[in-house]
């Protein structure tokens, strides 16, 4: 039996499962795109391939003879004979079971896909501090916080063992706090570089309790004052807009919203307000031209991407001159300001 090393990737996260007993647990959420490594480096070796989901056959194959699985949606790698779920839907957590043998050996592998109990969204200033709540109510074993594949903090209880990890590139530098006796996880002073999935995983020797949260980080506002007549934009801040799906531009109390983009096909409010006054730049920001007083308020943008969303904030303040039209001498000027928070 080799000794192979085995990863489950998702899409865009990559979550290190843990292996117990040889059944791999693969936490996901309901949407995740799961793959299930076979590992194998030539699959061409392996004259029988079979994958198979609790007691049903999901798909037997070798490189030469291939049936092209279609059960719920399943899709084999030809070239791996890795199993692929696309978007995994609740009814398709469960046991699957990997078996490939070849004339020398056999290779079996088993692995439990299972939805995270729940995810949490916790949006927080940047600067803040934000706990992650283990709601430990039970005896464990351990507890590990995961943040990119990488363990930040540990309980291990029979080892009387609290500690809590950086990530290799050091952003997590002093700002980590494990309380020993919560099982909870704080991090100070908050940036963007903290957002995203947060795993946390308790174990002890019945089962497994996987939670996930996510930070969002919502940036302090930003004052914009502009005259009437002249033009404002409102920078995304961020020079990697790529990496982010959607785009929503919102205004106002209500959160109108001005601008949705996605990819690269903007589209603009039609309200009057905002009507052919738009000018969108590639990097995500907007310049509104021919500033009125209407155009005061607040204006928000979050950015979505598959990890988390960044949320920004703009208060525009509006200053100029108007002349009372109904003023019989006509000169009388005055000055006006107008904000709406
Ligand atoms: C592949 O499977 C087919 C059908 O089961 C079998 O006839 C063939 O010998 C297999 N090929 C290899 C290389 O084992
Ligand atoms: C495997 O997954 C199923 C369905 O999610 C779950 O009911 C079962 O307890 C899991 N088994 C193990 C050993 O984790
Ligand atoms: C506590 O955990 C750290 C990191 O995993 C390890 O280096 C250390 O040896 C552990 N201490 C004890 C007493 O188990
Ligand atoms: C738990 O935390 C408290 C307060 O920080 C500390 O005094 C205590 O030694 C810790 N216990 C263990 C087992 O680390
Ligand atoms: C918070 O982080 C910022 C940027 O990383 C740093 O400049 C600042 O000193 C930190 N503040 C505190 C109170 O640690
Ligand atoms: C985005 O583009 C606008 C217009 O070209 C520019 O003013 C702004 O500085 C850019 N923002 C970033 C973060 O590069
Ligand atoms: C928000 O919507 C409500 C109902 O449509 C409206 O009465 C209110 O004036 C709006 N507020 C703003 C600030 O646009
Ligand atoms: C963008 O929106 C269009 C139309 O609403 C949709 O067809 C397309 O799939 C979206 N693209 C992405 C990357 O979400």
């Amino acid at each position: 039996m080799e000794n192979v090393s085995l990863f489950v990737v998702f899409l865009f996260l990559n979550v290190v499962s843990d292996k117990r007993d040889g059944l791999e647990i693969v936490p996901v959420m309901k949407g995740d795109y799961v793959i299930l490594h076979t590992d194998a480096a030539e699959i061409q070796k392996y004259h029988l391939i079979q994958w198979m989901f609790g007691n049903t056959v999901i798909c037997t194959f070798n490189k030469t003879y291939q049936v092209p699985p279609i059960l719920n949606k399943l899709e084999v790698d030809r070239d791996t004979g890795s199993l692929k779920i696309r978007s995994i839907r609740t009814e398709q957590c469960g046991t699957y079971n990997l078996q490939m043998i070849s004339s020398t050996h056999t290779i079996q592998k088993r692995f439990n896909i299972t939805i995270f109990d729940a995810v949490k969204s916790v949006s927080v200033m940047e600067g803040d501090s934000v706990t992650l709540e283990s709601d430990i109510t039970k005896i464990y074993d351990e507890i590990q916080f995961e943040y990119d594949d990488s363990i930040i903090a540990k309980i291990s209880r029979a080892a009387q063992n609290f500690s809590t990890f950086d990530v290799p590139d050091g952003r997590f530098r002093h700002r980590l706090k494990l309380d020993n006796q919560t099982g909870s996880l704080t991090i100070t002073n908050i940036t963007n570089q903290h957002t995203g999935f947060y795993h946390l995983h308790i174990f002890n020797s019945r089962h497994t309790v996987h939670k996930s949260f996510v930070v969002n980080v919502c940036n302090v506002v930003k004052y914009i004052t502009v005259k009437v007549g002249e033009s404002f934009t409102l920078d995304t801040g961020v020079t990697d807009i790529q990496k982010y799906g959607q785009l929503l531009w919102k205004f106002g109390g209500n959160d109108t919203l001005v601008s949705k983009i996605n990819g690269t096909h903007p589209v603009f409010s039609t309200h009057e307000r905002f009507k052919d006054r738009i000018l969108y730049h590639e990097n995500g920001s907007l310049t509104i031209e021919d500033t009125r007083f209407e155009h005061a308020g607040s204006y928000r943008i979050e950015m979505s991407s598959s990890r988390n969303t960044l949320l920004k904030r703009f208060s525009v303040l509006v200053t100029g001159k108007i002349q009372k039209s109904h003023d019989l001498r006509g000169s009388q000027q005055d000055h006006f300001a107008a904000i709406i928070t």
